[in-house]
C-alpha cells in the first residue's frame, strides 16, 4: 500500500485535544464567568460551572487518559484569575499549580500548547472596564510576563486570545456571555484593545522566550450564499466574511484596522504579530439578504437545509476544513487547528465527523498547506459556557455525580488515528461509503 492510500500524515503531527480552564477545572469563583453564572437565566439548563470536570484536582488521570488514547499533545488554558487574585498580587501556589500540570503533562508525552486568555477575566479586571480599558494591554502584558517567565521551561507553543470576534459576538451582540452588555461600539473597542494586547504580548513573549510560537485561536464560520445565483445573497456573504472571518487576521498580519474595526488606523505591535494561525472551526452557514428575520444587519444566517445537525443546530460539514486551510495557506504562515469539534449527546455522529475532518486535512496537507497538528474540542464533556453541561462536546463522557471518566466510541476512533498518524485503511473504506451514501 503506498503513503497516499494509508492517509499518512507528517511525522511530528500534534494529534491532541484542546479544553479551557474554566470549563474543566472547577472552582475558578473569581472571574466574571462565575459571577455571570449565578445570576437566574443565564446558563440554559440552570447549571453553574462549580466543580466543572474537577480537572484541577484529576490532571493527572486526565492526561493519562489522552495518552491511553495515542494523543500527543495537548491544548490547554491557564486561569488568570488564579494566577493574580488581585491586581498586582502574583499567586505561586497557583504558578506552581500550573507548572505541576505542565510537568505532569510532558510526563505523559503530552506537547502543551497553552491558551493565556479564554474568554474568562479576573474580577478585579472586569471591574475596571475589562478590555473596554485601554489600560488591559498593559494588565494583560504584565499577567502574560509572569506566566511565560515562569513556564518557559515547559512549554514553547503559545495562544494569546482565544476568538476575540467570538467574545465580541456573544459578550456585546448577543450579549448572552458576559460582560453582556454594550452594544457594537463598545465591542468594537474591546476588539481593539485586545488586538493591541495580543501585539504586545507577542512582543513580549518574544523577548522573554526566543524561540516561542506565538499565535491566536480565531473562529473562522464558512458562509455560503444561501441562493448562489442572488447578488444580494453573495454581497451579504462577502460583508459577513469580511467582518467576521477576516478583517481580525488581516490587522494581526500587517498591523492595519480595517473597517468595520476601524478606519485603517496603523497598530505598529499588531503588525506581522503571527508565528502561527490557529484555527477554530466548527461549521458553514447559509447566508441570505433580509430586512426581517436579520440575524446580523441585514444578513440571515441558517443552517443548510435538509443538512444533517448536531445539538446546537450547526451543519456537520468537516469538509470545510479543507476549504479554510486553503484559504489561510496563502498567508504563508504554519497552521493548526485549534479546535474542531461537534455537539453530540449520543456520540453517534461524533466519530463520522472526526474521519471526514482528517480526510478534509489529510487532501489540504497533500496539496501542500502546512498544517502541524489537530486539537480536538474537546477531551472531557464540560461547561459550555451559556450551554452549562447540555450540550456534550467530549470524546469522554464525565459522570456529573462521580467525576468518573468513560471513554465514548469516538475517544476509540480517534485513538485510532492517532496511533496510525493518519486514517487506517478501515476507517477510510468506512469513509468511501459513507461518502457515497450522502
Ligand atoms: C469555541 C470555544 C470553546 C467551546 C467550543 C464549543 O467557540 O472556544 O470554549 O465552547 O466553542
Amino acid at each position: 500500500m503506498n503513503d497516499s492510500s494509508k492517509r499518512l500524515f507528517p511525522a511530528g503531527f500534534l494529534w491532541g485535544t484542546a479544553t479551557s480552564a474554566h470549563q474543566v477545572e472547577g472552582g475558578n469563583t473569581n472571574n466574571d464567568w462565575w459571577e455571570w453564572e449565578q445570576i437566574a437565566g443565564h446558563i440554559r439548563d440552570g447549571s453553574t460551572s462549580q466543580q466543572a470536570c474537577d480537572h484541577y484536582h484529576r490532571y493527572n488521570e486526565d492526561w493519562a487518559l489522552a495518552r491511553d488514547l495515542g494523543q500527543n499533545a495537548h491544548r490547554l488554558s491557564i486561569e488568570w484569575s488564579r494566577i493574580e487574585p488581585q491586581e498586582g498580587v502574583w499567586s505561586e501556589a497557583e504558578i506552581g499549580h500550573y507548572r505541576d500540570v505542565l510537568l505532569s503533562l510532558r510526563s505523559h508525552s503530552l506537547e502543551p500548547m497553552v491558551t493565556l486568555h479564554h474568554f474568562t477575566n479576573p474580577r478585579w479586571f472586569a471591574g475596571k472596564g475589562g478590555w473596554e480599558n485601554p489600560a488591559a494591554v498593559r494588565a494583560f502584558a504584565n499577567y502574560v510576563g509572569r506566566v511565560v517567565s515562569e513556564l518557559k521551561d515547559l512549554c514553547s507553543l503559545w495562544i494569546t486570545i482565544n476568538e476575540p470576534m467570538v467574545y465580541f459576538y456573544e459578550g456585546y451582540l448577543t450579549r448572552r456571555w458576559p460582560p453582556g452588555k454594550g452594544g457594537i461600539g463598545r465591542g468594537l473597542c474591546a476588539l481593539r484593545t485586545m488586538i493591541r494586547a495580543h501585539g504586545r504580548a507577542y512582543g513580549f513573549i518574544h523577548q522573554i522566550q526566543p524561540h516561542a510560537q506565538v499565535g491566536i485561536a480565531h473562529n473562522m464560520r464558512l458562509l455560503d450564499p444561501l441562493n448562489p445565483h442572488s447578488l444580494l445573497d453573495r454581497l451579504v456573504v462577502d460583508a459577513e466574511d469580511r467582518a467576521f472571518n477576516r478583517v481580525l487576521l488581516w490587522a494581526l498580519l500587517d498591523g492595519y484596522l480595517r473597517f468595520p474595526l476601524g478606519k485603517g488606523e496603523f497598530v505598529p505591535e499588531a503588525a506581522n504579530s503571527l508565528d502561527f494561525i490557529g484555527l477554530n472551526y466548527y461549521t458553514r452557514d447559509m447566508v441570505s439578504f433580509a430586512m426581517r428575520g436579520a440575524t446580523a444587519l441585514v444578513a440571515r444566517n441558517v443552517a443548510r437545509p435538509g443538512a444533517e445537525t448536531d445539538l446546537f443546530g450547526w451543519e456537520l460539514y468537516p469538509e470545510g476544513i479543507y476549504r479554510l486551510l486553503k484559504e489561510l495557506a496563502v498567508y504563508q504562515k504554519p497552521i493548526y487547528i485549534t479546535e474542531h469539534g461537534l455537539a453530540d449527546g449520543t456520540d453517534t455522529q461524533r466519530p463520522g465527523c472526526i474521519i471526514r475532518a482528517v480526510q478534509a486535512m489529510w487532501q489540504a496537507l497533500a496539496e501542500g498547506v502546512s498544517l502541524r497538528g489537530y486539537f480536538h474540542w474537546s477531551l472531557l464533556d464540560n461547561f459550555e459556557w451559556a450551554e452549562g453541561f447540555s450540550i456534550p462536546f467530549g470524546l469522554v463522557a464525565v459522570n456529573r455525580q462521580t467525576m468518573e471518566r468513560r471513554v465514548k466510541e469516538s475517544g476509540r476512533v480517534y485513538a485510532r488515528i492517532c496511533a496510525a498518524n493518519g486514517l487506517p485503511p478501515d476507517l477510510l473504506e468506512q469513509y468511501e461509503v459513507q461518502k457515497a451514501m450522502r
